[in-house]
C-alpha cells in the first residue's frame, strides 16, 4: 500500500490536480466544518496530509495558529508556493514526535487521506493524533466505508463533473489518454484487494486506479 500510494501522490499529474483544487469537496465536508467551527475558533490546528493546500485557507479562517504537514515533497513544495506565509512542514502523520503532547485543539486529516495508510500504521496515526490533541480536542477526518460508493468500485475513467462543455471535452480526452494506464493499474492492484474482519483494502478508481485504500 505504502509504495503504491506514495507513487500515486507524487505523480506529476496528481500534483497538478491537487494544486488546482479549491473549496469544499462536497456539502458534507462543509457541514462537518460548520459543526465544529465555533468550538475550535482561534485555537491551534494541525492539518495532516495537507497536499497542495486545499484546506489551508478554509482552516486559517478559523485560526492563525495553523500548522500543516505532508510526506509528499512535491505537494509540500506546491503548498508552500501557493501559501508562502503558512507553516507547512514536511513530515509523516505516523510520527508526530516533533509536537508535544496536548498541543492542538483540532487535528484534521481530510479527503479520506487516512485511508491510504495501511491498517497497522493507521493505528499509529490514531495514537499520535490522540497524543497531540488537547483533552477535549477534536479529530476531524473523512474515510470510506463498506456501505459507501467507493467500496469495490468497478473499472471506470475518472472524469470530474463540470457544466462547462469545453472543460468536459478536455477532461474526457485526458481520461481517454489515461485509460490504458488506468486499466493497467486496475489489473495489477485489484489483485491485492483483501477482505478482513470489519474492513477491506481495495483498489480505488481515483487517480487512474492508482490507489489502494482502506
Ligand atoms: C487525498 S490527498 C488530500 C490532500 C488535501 N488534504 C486535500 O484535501 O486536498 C491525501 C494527502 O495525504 C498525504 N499523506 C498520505 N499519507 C500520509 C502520511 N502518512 N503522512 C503525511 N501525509 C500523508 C498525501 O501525500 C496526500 O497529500
Amino acid at each position: 500500500m505504502e509504495e503504491i500510494n506514495r507513487a500515486a501522490w507524487q505523480s506529476k499529474a496528481n500534483v497538478k490536480w491537487f494544486a488546482r483544487l479549491e473549496g469544499w469537496t462536497d456539502p458534507g465536508e462543509e457541514a462537518a466544518f460548520e459543526s465544529i467551527a465555533a468550538e475550535v475558533r482561534g485555537q491551534p490546528i494541525l492539518d495532516l496530509g495537507v497536499g497542495a493546500g486545499r484546506t489551508l485557507p478554509l482552516l486559517r479562517k478559523l485560526s492563525v495558529d495553523y500548522t500543516a504537514i505532508d510526506y509528499t515533497p512535491a505537494l509540500v513544495a506546491e503548498c508552500r508556493k501557493k501559501y508562502p506565509d503558512a507553516r507547512v512542514l514536511s513530515g509523516d502523520a505516523r510520527d508526530l514526535s516533533r509536537f508535544g503532547a496536548e498541543t492542538f485543539k483540532l487535528v484534521v486529516f481530510s479527503f479520506n487521506g487516512i485511508d491510504a495508510i495501511n491498517p497497522e500504521d493507521r493505528r499509529k496515526v490514531l495514537g499520535e493524533v490522540h497524543r497531540v490533541l488537547q483533552s477535549g480536542g477534536l479529530f476531524w477526518f473523512s474515510a470510506h466505508n463498506k456501505e459507501g460508493p467507493g467500496h469495490a468500485e468497478p473499472f471506470r475513467l475518472g472524469i470530474d463533473k463540470t457544466r462547462n462543455p469545453a472543460k468536459l471535452l478536455m477532461r474526457t480526452l485526458r481520461a481517454l489518454k489515461d485509460a490504458p494506464r488506468a486499466a493497467h493499474n486496475h489489473r495489477r492492484y485489484s489483485r491485492l484487494n483483501e477482505e478482513q474482519d470489519g474492513y477491506s483494502i481495495m483498489n480505488a478508481a481515483a487517480h487512474t486506479h492508482g490507489l489502494l485504500i482502506h
